[in-house]
């Protein structure tokens, strides 16, 4: 059975909350994609500890240890393909991949973000949100171009900004859709229910409105 499984690559830079929601998402039935290593560019990164816990392979490739970019980048990939890695899932990875990196997995790397794209890209998302006022936030995963935030996208999540709301309590409302959205999206991704079409996505005739890829406060789960 785990031998069907794609195996995902799970890039991370910080806490690894959306990492752990793929960890668990791999422990249930059915679901199409294993997590078959965790790489780091911050040694001290909280989710390289869940890698372990969950005894999935972690290992650290700190961009700070290399002259370049470019080396940098041909340590990552060394790294995911001795793990056999064929899908790439960004998940709170804090550095710019580049178009030759991003070649070697056409249309199978994935970013969440957390704001609804292609509104507010970049750093600091939800505080981004709260300057400008909107009242519906959320978050976004999407095939991962060259750009910042700016590739096809796969599948959103809504969620209201209160009055009362600051950088934190925006930042997890958010999060507790995340976590949700992006097993989501990797089932969607993996099962080639939405696709990679040049510089669009395509989604399957076949997928049902309520598999597919938005979620909001008012939609059906
Ligand atoms: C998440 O909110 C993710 O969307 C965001 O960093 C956080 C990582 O949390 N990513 C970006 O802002 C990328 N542009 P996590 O480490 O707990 O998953």
């Amino acid at each position: 059975m785990s031998g069907q499984r794609a195996r995902l690559g799970v890039l991370v830079s910080g806490s690894g909350s959306n990492l752990q929601a793929l960890l668990d998402a791999s422990g249930q039935e059915g679901f199409p994609a294993e997590v078959a290593c965790v790489v780091s560019n911050v040694p001290t990164a909280f989710a390289l500890e869940r890698a372990r816990k969950a005894g999935v392979p972690a290992v650290v490739v700190d961009h700070k240890a290399y002259a370049s970019k470019a080396d940098f980048e041909k340590a990552l990939l060394e790294a995911l393909r001795a793990a056999g890695v064929e899908w790439v899932c960004l998940a709170g990875f804090m550095r710019l991949l580049s178009a030759d990196f991003l070649a070697h997995y056409t249309g199978r790397v994935l970013n969440i973000h957390p704001s609804l794209l292609p509104a507010f890209p970049g750093l600091h998302a939800q505080r981004q949100a709260l300057e400008r006022g909107v009242k519906v936030a959320g978050c976004t995963v999407h095939f991962v171009d060259a750009g910042t935030d700016t590739g096809p996208i796969i599948a959103q999540a809504a969620v209201p900004v209160l009055p009362d709301d600051d950088e934190k309590s925006l930042s997890a409302r958010i999060l507790t859709e995340e976590h949700r959205l992006y097993p989501l999206a990797v089932r969607l991704a993996v099962s080639g229910k939405v696709t990679l079409d040049g510089t669009r996505t395509r989604v399957d005739a076949q997928a049902t409105v309520g598999e597919l890829s938005l979620r909001s406060p008012g939609a059906p789960r």
